[in-house]
């Protein structure tokens, strides 16, 4: 009987409900470090901060920056939390919150910390989503779209009837820019990889293969000889000089990445050199680099621009959601796949495999 006792008091211990898990970087490296760790106690918010219940994560190019240590926003040294954005539910709120309620959907920009069951954000970092959204759709916005749509309508401020050129088209960056194109009533080039032409034809882009393709020649034919009016570029160095070519006389070229830098680096060895290029130090090179024309050159971090403008950042994912919910765009996920699984979504990644987004089911 004292047994049966004991064991029904083990049974209703609080511990467990307090404990939960995230995926958390022990050390810098491949895939594999991306381990689940469980917690013993939940965290608590402070002043103007909610607790979230995360209901979906996304796994992006930039979180396998983060797991390899080469992205400067995230901590120089682990151990860390990666995951650039989530949607989850509020569900305590911190000392003096009132402009948000408990169980309501938000969305928010982490830059590191989403792969988790629950997180603790500022409520100047969120974002509501509307009813009718899905926890998948919202999610996928968030890092690409918001992306996307910034470089498209902050940057290059482009009206109906330009043409541009994409970079990695079928990516989550390229395809978003691809769809968000298509409303804004643009004429598109983009490159991709030969097995993937057929998906960025299907995004209402003219495919340009740059395996076998001069893209220079061809986005200048496809545009009647006059080239592009701009521009969206995170490949790399050398294709940035040639994207430049690609430009009318009065074109812009907006740079947002390192992305073949960043996949031939080793863990730990490009933190540096990204940290240079993404400080003051790249606006120097590039004006010594590009000729003294009519044509722009311009450099766009997402985190960047909400540090300057919160308040765009809070209007454009705004807009992007009103977007998804009312069917003018459908976010591009490829697969959904549970946050045990975030080192599967990292491969997929690293080998080009990815056509659009990959979102982790943290919770239902
Ligand atoms: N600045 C910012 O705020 C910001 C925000 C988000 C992302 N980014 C950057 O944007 C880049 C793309 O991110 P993402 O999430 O879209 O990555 P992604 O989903 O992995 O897509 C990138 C795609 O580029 C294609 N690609 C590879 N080499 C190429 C080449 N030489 N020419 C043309 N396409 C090539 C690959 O597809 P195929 O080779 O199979 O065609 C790949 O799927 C990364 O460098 C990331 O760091 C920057």
């Amino acid at each position: 009987m004292k047994i049966l006792l004991l064991f029904a008091l083990f049974l209703s211990l609080p511990t467990s409900a307090d404990s939960y898990q995230n995926i958390v970087i022990q050390e810098f490296g491949g895939p594999e470090v991306l381990e689940f760790l469980t917690r013993d106690s939940l965290p608590e918010p402070g002043p103007g901060e909610v607790r979230l219940r995360v209901l979906t994560a996304s796994a992006s190019f930039t979180d396998v920056m983060v797991r390899k240590g080469q992205y400067g926003g995230a901590p120089s040294e682990p151990p860390l939390v990666p995951g650039y954005d989530l949607v989850g539910v509020i569900d305590k709120l911190g000392p003096g919150v009132k402009n948000f309620e408990l169980d309501q959907r938000v969305a928010a920009l982490t830059v590191w910390g989403a792969y988790t069951e629950y997180a603790v954000r500022p409520t100047t970092h969120l974002v509501p989503v509307p009813e009718g959204l899905g926890d998948e759709a919202a999610v996928a916005l968030i890092l690409s779209y918001t992306t996307a749509y910034q470089m498209l309508h902050r940057v290059a401020q482009v009206s109906e009837g330009q043409s541009i050129l994409i970079h990695g088209a079928s990516g989550a960056v390229g395809s978003a820019l691809a769809q968000l194109g298509q409303v804004a009533g643009l004429n598109m080039v983009g490159t991709a990889s030969t097995r993937k032409q057929g998906y960025v034809r299907s995004l209402g882009v003219h495919p340009i293969d740059y395996q076998t393709e001069d893209f220079v020649s061809r986005a200048r034919e496809l545009t009647g000889g006059t080239g592009v009016d701009a521009a969206f570029d995170a490949i790399g160095l050398d294709n940035f000089k040639r994207s430049y070519e690609a430009l009318n006389a009065s074109g812009e070229l907006v740079l947002y990445g390192f992305y073949t830098a960043t996949l031939a680096g080793e863990a730990g060895s490009m933190s540096s050199l990204i940290g240079e290029f993404l400080g003051m130090k790249w606006q120097q090179l590039l004006w010594n680099w590009f000729p003294d024309d009519n044509k722009t050159t311009k450099f766009y971090s997402i985190e960047d621009t909400r540090t300057a403008h919160p308040d765009w950042f809070r209007e454009d994912l705004t807009t992007l959601f009103e977007l998804a919910d009312s069917g003018q765009i459908t976010p591009n996920i490829w697969k959904t796949l549970p946050l045990g699984d975030a080192a599967v979504a990292h491969r997929y990644i690293e080998e080009h495999a990815v056509k659009g987004k990959i979102v982790l089911r943290v919770s239902e």
